[in-house]
């Protein structure tokens, strides 16, 4: 079994130019079969509310099913970090409450580190359990979070304001001691200016190909929507097919008395 990648060595991946691979994971079976894969980062991302529980957005989902989930990833992950969000509405900056949270998810989860969404406005936060010796993931550009405030999961950075606004986020973040950044829904060009300008690696989700790294929902990369495919998702399985194929030919062999065959059953 080999070593479980750490905080240090993802910064000695982008020195030397070794692609960081992430995924977001919510539950032991699939963590088990994601490290198995080899992905490097296991994130137990609050998009979870989403694909997981439903909800139209990721703002309902709570720090007791942040835990809960992380929870199971942890004891399928041996080898890859664990990376778990840090819910909506839980940090308002520094200080005892968010400390609290981001101690219950690495005490009762057992995960590595932790994810926080925003860029300059939360560097305070960032920079206060950064200096707790808590690594801390940031995460800019089309923050789901900020969903309303947004009006809309759009992409974020285009244009010359915005995009300084993106870069000056992404340095903030830097400088308050994150250890890698999430760069979510803006365009290339500007995702590859921000991992050129920073030392921590950058980790994009619809931000192109010169990120750090790259991270995708683990149930959009399986093709569990159908119907649903967001540009930057690319389906490395039909699993909705898949799925829907296995549990039609069950049903089919239960109603015509096929499954159990004899060699399902005990003998006496
Ligand atoms: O919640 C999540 O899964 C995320 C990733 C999509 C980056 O934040």
């Amino acid at each position: 079994m080999s070593a479980r990648v750490t905080v240090p060595e993802l910064g000695r991946m982008k020195r030397e130019g070794r692609r960081i691979v992430c995924v977001t994971a919510y539950d032991y079976t699939f963590a088990r079969l994601f490290e198995r894969a080899g992905v490097d980062i296991l994130l137990v991302g609050d998009s979870l509310g989403m694909v997981i529980l439903g909800y139209e957005t990721t703002l309902p989902v709570t720090l007791e099913q942040m835990i809960y989930h992380t929870q199971a990833v942890v004891r399928g992950a041996s080898r890859a970090l664990v990376v778990s969000d840090m819910p909506f509405g839980v940090c308002h900056g520094p200080g005892p409450v968010v400390m609290d949270a981001a101690v219950r998810i690495m005490k009762e989860s057992g995960c590595q580190a932790i994810k926080l969404e925003g860029g300059a406005r939360v560097a305070d936060t960032i920079r206060f359990l950064a200096d707790h010796h808590i690594p801390v993931m940031a995460h800019v550009g089309l923050t789901p979070q900020s969903v309303h405030a947004f009006g809309g999961f759009k992409v974020q950075g285009r244009g010359n304001a915005a995009a300084s606004q993106v870069l000056e986020d992404a340095v903030a973040v830097e400088q308050a001691g994150a250890f890698a950044v999430i760069l979510e829904g803006i365009p290339s060009p500007l995702a590859a200016a921000v991992t050129q300008r920073l030392t921590i690696p950058t980790i994009g989700i619809g931000a192109g190909p010169e990120c750090d790294g790259q991270v995708l929902v683990g149930y959009d990369l399986l093709g569990m929507f159908d119907g649903i495919k967001p540009r930057f998702v690319k389906h490395y399985l039909d699993g909705s097919a898949a799925i829907t194929t296995a549990v039609t030919r069950f049903a089919q062999e239960v109603r015509e008395g096929v499954f159990p065959g004899p060699e399902h059953g005990f003998n006496p």
